[in-house]
């Protein structure tokens, strides 16, 4: 990572003719741009027809970038096949669940496990990657974009083996699998490999271990895919940084772990979506999540957006100073690097209506005012680069456990895992404890508290992990529906949550999904869920008004696990919190009045900086753990050091 915070974004000059070129590199120096992501979307002007390949004009744009001293975070462009690769190969397009094959015409127009895809793939990341092995622009290697934003899952015969595939390396019998999928239901046994397909569409609900198989399939050709192209560029490049985009926090048919697991340095997108009611703590959560995919070390923000974006129903656009605070909460969260989608506002294409760097308007704009006015801003933090945020806490969040709760034949279709690790994650942002995003087989060591909000499928070795850092001395908080199956979704018997009645000291033996709101004994509200408990050696801290128990804590080891059965509303949920914090020693950064985000990033050696956005519409008053008094003004930020 560099010694600085790259600042930039998705330049296309292809879009543009050749004369504007030169503008955007001197507005780009205006802005203090010291890094671009190139050729995302070049393909079919790389190689406008099969095997022809047409690289001066990009020669041009890599010089003219290292002319200009801004470095580049190089494509390679395999997100787009042009057309005459859906032309000659028909059968390499992505089928849907209905069997309908898709047409290209826009973007990611290929099946994940076509051979001919990726024969076609690496042949110009290769041609690209020899091209500019030693081009003085070349920074980091910035792979495809966004693996299964568009075809994370096809259902083609094509898949359909390499699917059959996957499971026969994945079981090693035909009875395993059987065994695993629970065939015995509806009359599934299997008698031949043959005879398993994706879960294309079916008159009534799939098998959810196949569902589930398949998602983990899917995701893993996807896996793959990068990784034949990043050990085709390390051969290459062998000391060049390879990444691909992640969508953290936003898209979840992707395992981030196993993805994050393959790069150099992550990276990723973020965009706020306008229909939230606090955007900005979706944001943080997605920030924490890089974080957290990277280890704990810095990470890329590689897109968001200057104002607003193109894909939701009603596109809103930034307010005056919004563009700055969200750049500045990646930047507390961990990011050495804040990049945009994209340099300049497209004249025609899907995209035309979505923001830029620089607006259709030009540059006397208040966007482009904002985006020179951080530019500096960001180069005057250069300090900042390469420091870390530590978190007491964890949540802990597989994409296997998503999938699973994701069947549609659930107890109640009220209760999204994905929105209520977000809750839990706002409940913590709210007091300004940070907080990170665990595996539940990762590495638990150095946290106090760990939140387990909704994790319905866990493994035997998440389970152990779980319980293994409670008797360490850790304290943990289990939401409802957790614990509840095994890895390949089948139930843990002899009462739920079979993979923790230990640890929690309770077992549960009825669901009971609720319609409406209801009162716990203390006065807490709660809904959607509820369940009969019976406590087995757990301390009983809330009830129904029917008695049974609805807040347990045990202490189990050196430590103590608290279970809810009940999906507490915010207000209840921020009590339990503040109470399991305050057992944990979980501290916030500073003391802030609601709405103002704190967060610190500290150096190995001992130099750190305060982060403090101001959200709200009224100046206010931050008090760091050393008892300094710093005023923000509303919808202002201070990065304080020390
Ligand atoms: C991202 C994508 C970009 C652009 C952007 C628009 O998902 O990587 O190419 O489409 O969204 O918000």
């Amino acid at each position: 990572m560099p010694d600085v915070i790259a600042y930039g974004g998705d330049w296309n000059p292809e879009q543009w003719p050749e004369e504007t070129w030169e503008q955007d590199v001197a507005l780009m120096r205006e802005a203090g741009v010291n890094r671009v992501s190139a050729g995302i979307f070049s393909w079919s002007m790389l190689e406008p027809v099969e095997a022809v390949f047409e690289f001066g004009w990009f020669d041009r744009v890599m010089d003219l970038l290292a002319a200009n001293g801004i470095q580049a975070n190089l494509a390679t462009p395999t997100a787009s096949p042009p057309p005459w690769f859906a032309d000659a190969y028909p059968e390499a397009l992505p089928v849907d669940a209905d069997g309908r094959r898709l047409s290209h015409g826009s973007r990611q127009g290929f099946c994940p496990s076509s051979p001919i895809y990726r024969e076609k793939a690496l042949r110009i990341a290769e041609q690209v990657a020899t091209r500019y092995r030693e081009h003085p622009a070349l920074a980091m290697w910035h792979v495809h974009n966004e693996y299964g934003c568009h075809n994370a899952r096809c259902f083609c015969d094509t898949s359909a083996a390499a699917f059959r595939a996957w499971l026969r390396t994945h079981y090693a019998s035909l009875d395993a699998l059987n065994d695993a999928w629970g065939t015995a239901f509806w009359s599934q046994r299997y008698s031949d490999w043959a005879q398993i397909l994706p879960p294309r569409a079916t008159p009534s609900f799939p098998n959810p271990g196949q569902q589930l198989d398949f998602r983990r399939f899917s995701s893993d050709a996807l896996v793959e895919l990068y990784t034949s192209e990043r050990d085709l560029l390390r051969k290459i490049t062998p000391d060049v940084p390879v990444t691909t985009n992640l969508m953290a926090g936003a898209h979840w048919d992707m395992d981030c772990w196993a993805f994050a697991a393959e790069l150099d340095v992550v990276s990723t997108d973020h965009y706020l979506i306008g229909a939230r009611s606090e955007p900005h703590i979706d944001l943080a959560f997605a920030a924490d999540y890089a974080r957290s995919l990277n280890g704990g070390r810095p990470w890329l923000l590689m897109e968001h957006s200057t104002s607003a974006v193109n894909w939701q129903p009603r596109n809103l656009a930034k307010a005056p100073g919004e563009l700055r605070r969200n750049s500045l909460q990646h930047l507390a969260r961990g990011a050495d690097g804040i990049m945009f989608f994209q340099w300049r506002a497209s004249r025609a294409g899907a995209e035309k209506w979505h923001s830029a760097m620089l607006p259709h308007a030009g540059p006397d704009t208040k966007i482009f005012r904002e985006v020179v006015a951080l530019g500096a801003e960001l180069a005057g933090l250069a300090e900042v680069a390469g420091s870390t945020v530590k978190a007491d806490v964890a949540i802990l969040l597989d994409h296997s456990s998503v999938w699973a709760q994701d069947h549609p034949a659930q107890p109640t279709s009220d209760l999204d895992p994905v929105e209520e690790a977000k809750r839990w994650h706002a409940a913590l942002w709210r007091v300004g404890v940070t907080c990170d995003l665990a595996h539940p087989e990762g590495d638990l060591t150095g946290y106090r508290l760990v939140l387990v909000p909704a994790l319905y499928l866990v493994s035997d070795a998440g389970a152990a992990n779980l319980e293994g850092f409670v008797r360490r001395g850790g304290v943990a908080l289990v939401g409802p529906y957790s614990g509840i199956v095994d890895e390949h979704d089948r139930v843990r018997l002899g009462g739920y949550p079979g993979a923790w009645r230990d640890l929690l000291g309770v077992s549960v033996e009825e669901f009971f999904p609720l319609d409406g709101p209801i009162r716990l004994e203390s006065g807490a509200t709660a809904s959607v869920w509820s369940e009969v408990a019976h406590v087995n050696g757990a301390k009983v801290l809330d009830t129904y008004v029917t008695g049974e128990p609805a807040w347990t804590r045990n202490e189990q080891g050196d430590g103590a696990a608290h279970y809810l059965t009940t999906r507490l509303d915010d207000d209840a949920l921020a009590e339990v919190m503040a109470a399991v914090c305050a057992e944990a020693g979980a501290k916030p950064a500073a003391q802030a009045a609601p709405g103002v985000e704190v967060v610190r990033r500290s150096h190995a050696d001992g130099r750190s900086f305060l982060f403090a956005i101001n959200h709200t519409e009224e100046d206010a008053v931050v008090t760091t753990p050393a008892g300094q008094k710093v005023t923000v003004p509303a919808g202002d930020a201070r990065v304080i050091p020390g």
